[in-house]
């Protein structure tokens, strides 16, 4: 495997492609989408593309052909194309950690040709099949029963790839199976799904890549208490416990026994992990069968993407378009509106995703970016947030770019899919072409105020309208076509970070957290000297430790 640390290069808003973006951004600020698709009846179909079960309309973005020929020549001063070849064939993309992002990897077979495989049906096959003897009721706890509630304890990439899967196709799960996910250090979340769980039908799955974070080891310790309150001894406990790792030898030092550790490989990046062992929950719950088309999914997007030329590339598209947004129009937040109640949890996701890989301020040479990196990512289902937040989307005093998600084939009801598109489709043009003060006018005129009072109103009633979107359509909610959907907005990420030369499979913030949770941890059990943290934190310290704890 080769390094692929570039040598200290010229940073990217110094290239010609930049600043003819620059430039081009100025001239098209005159114009209004309202006003491109009046010029253009076709720009519907023109600005579209669609590849493996996805459609991708992406005409509502203020833009015209010469916008894609200018972000085509940034991606190529980037160097697009090489940096694809080494996401695929194992370089060491991930170069602060000098290791390859190998999840493309445990989704390929080895027939996939030029493709690293990681020999996934071999390496996945031992928690498939005790996936598919769980859901037969053939793995049972310490008494000989079958289990009846599976909990994961996992957090960050180790809960929300499995937990958005698993709400997404409840009426997979296998009868008297339930699957559940405890995350927070707060133990009202585990303690939340204990109270109504049996010790004796209970398997706990520790899914944690280091076996090391202290959320999922805290929560994995109050469920070996809780089934040692129930008297189980420590073999019996044993029974109780399966996990999902690339540490596998503490993961056996903590308890676990050795034929129900699932290895993981370290390659694999915590936030693209639900393809490897981390994805067990996803097996249990819809069944291995299942589990593979959601691997194939992604694989099919994986060959669309290294394959095809840029124009055509949903998921090059999507990410250039991404980088004209946050660099060259200054929106720097993104919503993320699945019209599919399945996909609640998308958004989380997507916010891990995104905003971890992506939330950089150097480059991988370290040298500092001269320019703005990654959006926030938000959102949450449609029509929800049309009775809260698109208040703000339609009338607040920023452009917040959408993505749209929607099924093209019923996945529910068919009348209540109909009005999720209409609605989906229409706050997308509603967003693009807002209500002029004049339409407005009209209606207050026409509810018979006087005219000065229908004047005022109207300026409440009136929205700008030129506000950005995108449209994906999923043909029909499978497996395969959300596996499709996730390696899209995987490689989306991957293509605005080359751009903006940052590495997208490090996090070296998050560790200041942790550590500096230790230094306050110590302070709050009065074993270190609070003394030494700022004066904020000191008399935050003080005031709570003047209050007596209210549980023991
Ligand atoms: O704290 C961030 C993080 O490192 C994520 O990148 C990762 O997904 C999560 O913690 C959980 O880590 P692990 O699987 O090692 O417990």
């Amino acid at each position: 495997m080769t390094d692929v640390t570039p040598p200290d290069a010229a940073l990217i808003d110094q290239s010609s492609a930049w600043q003819a973006l620059l430039k081009h951004q100025k001239t098209l600020s005159h114009t209004t989408l309202a006003a491109l698709f009046a010029q253009n009846p076709k720009r519907g179909q023109q600005f579209k593309a669609s590849a493996v079960g996805l459609y991708f309309d992406y005409s509502k973005n203020l833009l015209t052909d010469e916008t894609l020929s200018l972000l085509n020549d940034l991606a190529n001063s980037a160097q697009l194309t090489t940096a694809i070849e080494e996401l695929f064939n194992g370089a060491n993309v991930n170069n602060t950690e000098q290791r390859p992002a190998l999840h493309t990897a445990m989704r390929s077979s080895q027939a996939d040709s030029g493709q690293l495989s990681s020999g996934t049906p071999q390496r996945l096959s031992s928690m498939n099949n005790f996936a598919d003897r769980l859901r037969q009721g053939n793995e049972r706890g310490a008494s000989g029963k079958a289990f009846s509630d599976v909990i994961n304890l996992g957090i960050g990439g180790s809960d929300l790839g499995p937990r958005m899967v698993v709400a997404a196709f409840p009426e997979r799960q296998a009868k008297g199976l339930n699957i559940h996910f405890a995350a927070n250090i707060d133990s009202d979340a585990l303690r939340g799904i204990l109270s109504r769980c049996q010790p004796e039908t209970t398997l706990f799955l520790i899914s944690s890549k280091s076996f090391s974070t202290l959320e999922t080891l805290s929560n994995a310790g109050l469920a070996r208490q809780w089934l040692n309150d129930a008297g189980f001894n420590d073999t019996q406990t044993a029974c109780h416990f399966a996990a999902m790792t690339s540490q596998v030898e503490k993961a056996a030092t903590w308890g676990v026994k050795p034929d129900r550790i699932f290895p993981m490989s370290e390659g694999v990046g915590g936030r693209f992990s639900l393809w490897s062992s981390i994805g067990l929950p996803i097996a249990i719950a819809l069944g291995s069968a299942a589990f593979s088309q959601l691997l194939d999914g992604a694989n099919a997007m994986d060959k669309h993407f290294r394959n095809t030329a840029f124009k055509q590339n949903l998921p090059v598209l999507h990410g250039l378009l991404s980088i004209w947004s946050v660099n060259f129009n200054r929106h720097h937040s993104r919503a993320v509106l699945p019209y599919i109640h399945r996909l609640a949890e998308l958004p989380n996701y997507l916010q891990q995703l995104t905003m971890e890989s992506l939330g950089k301020g150097v480059t991988r040479t370290g040298q500092p970016c001269t320019y703005a990196t990654g959006a926030v990512i938000w959102g949450n289902e449609g029509t929800n947030g049309q009775h809260s937040y698109h208040q703000l989307l339609l009338q607040g005093s920023d452009t917040v770019p959408v993505d749209f998600i929607a099924t093209s084939k019923a996945h529910c009801e068919p009348l209540q899919h109909q009005y999720l598109l209409a609605n989906c489709l229409a706050q997308s043009r509603a967003l693009m072409l807002g209500k002029s003060y004049e339409q407005a006018l009209t209606e207050t005129r026409a509810s018979g105020l006087s005219e000065e009072a229908a004047a005022k109103l109207a300026r409440h009633k009136a929205i700008p309208g030129n506000r950005v979107s995108n449209t994906l359509l999923l043909e029909e909610f499978t497996p395969s076509t959300l596996g499709a959907l996730l390696a899209f907005y995987e490689h989306s990420v991957y293509v605005q970070s080359v751009i903006w030369q940052i590495n997208a499979f490090d996090q070296w913030a998050v560790e200041l957290g942790k550590t500096m949770s230790t230094t306050v941890f110590d302070a709050l059990s009065k074993a270190g000297d609070h003394n030494k943290l700022d004066s904020s934190s000191q008399a935050l310290i003080n005031h709570i430790l003047t209050r007596p704890p209210t549980r023991g």
